[in-house]
């Protein structure tokens, strides 16, 4: 195990990029770190519009979803970099994007911040920060997006939408499979393949408005 006191943090990727980069949000969201001592921070960076976009486009090109989601990899592992350099000089980050569990949880015993974006195609960056909590041994996922929890509707575009209170990993789990359809940049608040990962290791995830 590699920390005693580690957390996990996945930022959409809309928090990161709204317009263009948020650097006012990114220097906050590092300053709000900076006050907690002795927590080590695993935060994973989701793609946001430009995944979306440059996944549209090579799905176009060329109809491969392999290829759509590598190249929205790249765009988690730009924003993650972003990550890094506003917490350089505040905070004792990595200073790399990390690419592996392996090394995540080498790299935890001596940083308070590390930094990763998605890793093999076919996944999400939900599912990524699960397993980097299974990898560092944090128990605890927080989830920051435009969605402050888990609604019964998609909130957006449903006036009605009610938000569910505590779930059992197994109800999060069936609410996640009806919304599954496995296409780059589209997916339900939390992603069926994280949900079941954070049954199977009993992780709490915690879905919080990034704002
Ligand atoms: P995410 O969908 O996880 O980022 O990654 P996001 O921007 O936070 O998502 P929002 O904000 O909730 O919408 C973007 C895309 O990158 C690919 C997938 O195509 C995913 O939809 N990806 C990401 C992978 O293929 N593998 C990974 O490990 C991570």
């Amino acid at each position: 195990m590699a920390t005693q006191n580690s957390l996990v943090i996945s930022l959409g990727g809309s928090m990161i990029l709204s317009g263009g980069v948020n650097i006012k949000y990114l220097s906050d969201f590092c300053n709000i770190l900076s006050k907690y001592k002795g927590v080590t921070f695993g935060i994973v960076a989701g793609g946001g519009r430009f995944a979306r976009e440059y996944a549209d486009a090579v799905r176009k090109l060329c109809h491969s979803e392999f290829e759509a989601d590598e190249i929205a990899i790249m765009s988690t592992k730009q924003n993650a970099k972003l990550l890094i350099s506003a917490c350089n000089g505040k905070l004792n980050v990595f200073p790399e994007v990390i690419d592996t569990f392996s090394k995540a949880k080498e790299v935890a015993k001596d940083y308070d911040v590390l930094a990763m974006g998605g890793t093999i195609p076919g996944i999400t960056t939900d599912a990524d920060a699960v397993l980097l909590a299974e990898a560092i041994g944090a128990r605890t996922v927080i989830n920051l997006s435009n969605v402050d929890g888990v609604y019964n509707k998609d909130p957006k575009h449903n006036k009605d939408a009610k938000k569910y209170g505590l779930l059992s990993h197994a109800d999060l789990v069936s609410l996640a499979k009806i919304k599954d359809d496995r296409k780059a940049g589209k997916h339900f608040v939390f992603d069926l393949v994280a949900c079941k990962l954070a049954q199977r290791s009993n992780i709490e995830i915690h879905f919080i408005s990034g704002r």
